[in-house]
């Protein structure tokens, strides 16, 4: 872990700016606010956090819009600037300019007000990675309608229980999306999705293939109304839900505000990416998940930044597209995952293709390893770019720890994080919340309330409570292992919880094994992540199958159905019986270490240690199949 890197970078406007940092940490709410006034508000607010733990309000009374800072602010200067450069999966492409950007919001926001959506409303949006789907969101936020916007991966079952936890009486989605050359058929799944609800569908025409309208849904390009001004909103107004998985449980419908937001992922890329007007900003993240909303979405647009945008897979027709994109569009600041990395890795394709447009790099979403970052820095970045290792989740809006070339200079450590955001407490604690010392590996806890953290879970505070606020006592609690250095840098160790990281998707444990214990003839299942070389994690699934049962092959299919393509295991193992304690909980610890060929520790709590060598043995038979 003690791989320094000497090459110190130099290249931000104001490096070194240490103020930031004192102010930051000795007046954390005043210094937020200084940061909040740089975005535009219609009204002051009266007090800038009421802290009512957990629950945290920033700039409560301030009145804001996020469409009006994303769009209209840059009218008088940027209105000619691209916003989005899109990239079609086909090879197509669409340059969509700020002035233009807010044209299709605006009017998109008469349409859903047209369709009857009113502030508070909650909108459903299930679209492929299309210029329409941060028009569509924007236009929510624009009339103070709350978007919950579903991964274009998911299945018809994860869908639907997301339009009906957040109570969406419309979804907006397409005829199809194109991933790998094929067509995903949205329409059909949203049919199904919505079945027997009462919901309307606004559906874009993207691929042009047949589709079955049903008397509910109304084509996008059909749909005309008078563009909407943004209304003012209170900060704290909830500007998106966003599901995401947990330990245990459905997904949960994580609620972010707007002004604390805003403030956050505006500020947070302006010091991570330093970024500058002439800059052509590249995010593989899908819109679908936190990062798309955060970082390719809101932050880049209250920046005014120009953004490239693309549509497909990373690796379609073949491993070499992202670099592909890089080189077409002079990319200068590029954010993707670990996974994606080890994906450009394998192909060798970034030694082929003039990258030289390129000044900075940004990782995010799982741990990278120092080899891994080594590669990056070495192959894409040619030695020139600083690397930001960015920290965060869904609940804390934005990044939370990363290197911020914008504001300081430090040396880098391949596969650190390096420091806290200024603003934001972190601590690495032990199981009684006691600070560890450097080199040992603790719980990561925020200890004060940050602005672009969440406002609850939707409909649900008391699991709010319970998921982050009860295991450290006025601590949020993160679910991830971290250890400090000697020089306070923090190495991020993965999750302390089961939720499973896979290609960089946060899958939680519970939804795949509720999905195949649905199977009428699985009796119990267990699942746990197995490390896999490309995608970070994999998933290994354990099922016990009801007597006389033959079903291993159709398990698949039915963990694709109830929840995507994305959660399918990697390997199916029956087992004759799971590892369990004398009350009946299943040890996952037992199973992980199994298949990860680990020491299996101590089996003193097993109710019966046969289970250890039942398991063994069938994962060994699993794997020679
Ligand atoms: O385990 C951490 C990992 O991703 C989790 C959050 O997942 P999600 O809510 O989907 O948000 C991902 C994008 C922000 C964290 O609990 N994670 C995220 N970034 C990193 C990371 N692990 C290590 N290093 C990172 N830079």
């Amino acid at each position: 872990m003690h791989i320094l890197l000497a090459e110190e970078y130099d290249i931000g406007l104001n490096c070194n700016d240490h103020s930031i940092r004192e102010s930051a940490d000795s007046e954390y709410v005043s210094f937020w606010e200084g940061e909040a006034r740089k975005l535009e508000w219609f009204s002051p607010w009266s007090r800038a956090l009421e802290w009512n733990l957990p629950f945290a309000r920033w700039f409560k009374d301030g009145m804001i819009n996020a469409s009006y800072n994303a769009l209209d602010v840059h009218q008088k200067s940027k209105s000619a600037k691209p916003a989005i450069l899109w990239e079609g999966e086909d090879g197509s492409s669409r340059r969509i300019t700020y002035g233009q950007l807010l044209e299709m919001v605006g009017q998109f926001a008469g349409v859903l007000a047209s369709l009857g959506v009113k502030k508070g409303d909650r909108v459903a949006i299930y679209l492929p990675m299309v210029p329409e789907l941060p028009v569509a969101m924007l236009a929510c936020a624009r009339i103070g309608a709350v978007h919950t916007v579903i991964f274009s991966g998911f299945s018809a079952a994860s869908v639907r229980s997301r339009i009906v936890d957040s109570g969406s009486r419309v979804l907006v989605t397409a005829d199809g999306g194109y991933r790998r050359g094929k067509i995903i058929p949205l329409k059909e799944i949203a049919d199904e999705a919505v079945s027997h609800l009462d919901v309307t569908c606004v559906v874009l025409e993207r691929t042009n293939q047949k589709i079955h309208m049903n008397p509910r849904d109304r084509l996008w390009s059909e749909l005309v109304a008078s563009p909407l001004d943004a209304v003012p909103l209170e900060s704290s107004h909830p500007l998106f839900i966003l599901y995401t998985s947990g330990t245990t449980g459905t997904p949960k419908g994580v609620l972010h505000g707007t002004g604390g937001y805003l403030t956050h992922v505006h500020s947070t890329f302006r010091w991570a990416f330093d970024i500058r007007d002439s800059d052509v900003y590249f995010c593989t993240a899908d819109i679908g998940w936190i990062t798309g909303h955060s970082y390719v979405v809101y932050a880049p647009l209250l920046c005014g930044a120009t953004q490239v945008m693309y549509e497909g897979a990373p690796d379609y027709p073949d491993a070499s597209r992202i670099c592909q994109i890089l080189q077409k569009y002079g990319i200068t600041i590029f954010y993707t995952t670990p996974t994606a990395i080890r994906m450009l890795a394998k192909s060798g394709s970034p030694d082929t293709f003039d990258l030289s447009s390129l000044r900075l790099l940004g990782t995010v979403g799982e741990p990278i390893n120092p080899s891994v970052w080594r590669w990056y820095y070495e192959h894409v970045g040619k030695k020139r770019c600083p690397i930001v290792d960015t920290w965060w989740q869904t609940e804390t809006g934005g990044m939370m720890i990363s290197a911020l070339p914008g504001i300081e200079t430090i040396p880098l450590k391949p596969g650190s994080a390096t420091h806290y955001i200024p603003g934001i407490d972190i601590a690495i604690v032990d199981e009684e919340g006691r600070s560890v010392p450097p080199h040992t590996r603790g719980h990561l806890v925020v200890k004060r309330p940050w602005p672009g953290m969440l406002l609850t879970l939707w409909g649900d505070d008391s699991r709010y409570k319970e998921a982050y606020w009860s295991r450290y006592p006025g601590c949020y609690y993160s679910g991830d292992y971290a250890m400090c250095d000697d020089d306070k840098y923090v190495w991020l160790l993965g999750r302390a919880d089961d939720v499973l990281k896979v290609a960089g998707h946060r899958i939680g444990t519970a939804e795949i094994e509720g999905s195949l214990v649905s199977h009428p003839q699985v009796a119990e299942s267990a699942v746990c992540a197995i490390p896999d070389n490309l995608k970070g994690q994999a998933i290994a699934a354990f099922v016990v199958l009801k007597e006389g049962a033959d079903c291993r092959r159709d398990l698949a299919e039915t963990v694709r159905r109830d929840v995507g393509s994305i959660a399918v295991p990697k390997i199916i193992c029956v087992v004759p019986r799971l590892p369990k304690t004398r009350s009946g909980k299943i040890l996952r610890r037992i199973l992980k270490a199994i298949a990860c060929g680990e020491e299996i520790g101590d089996t003193s709590t097993l109710e019966d240690p046969g289970a250890v060598s039942d398991v063994s043995v069938a994962f060994a038979r699993c794997q020679v199949d």
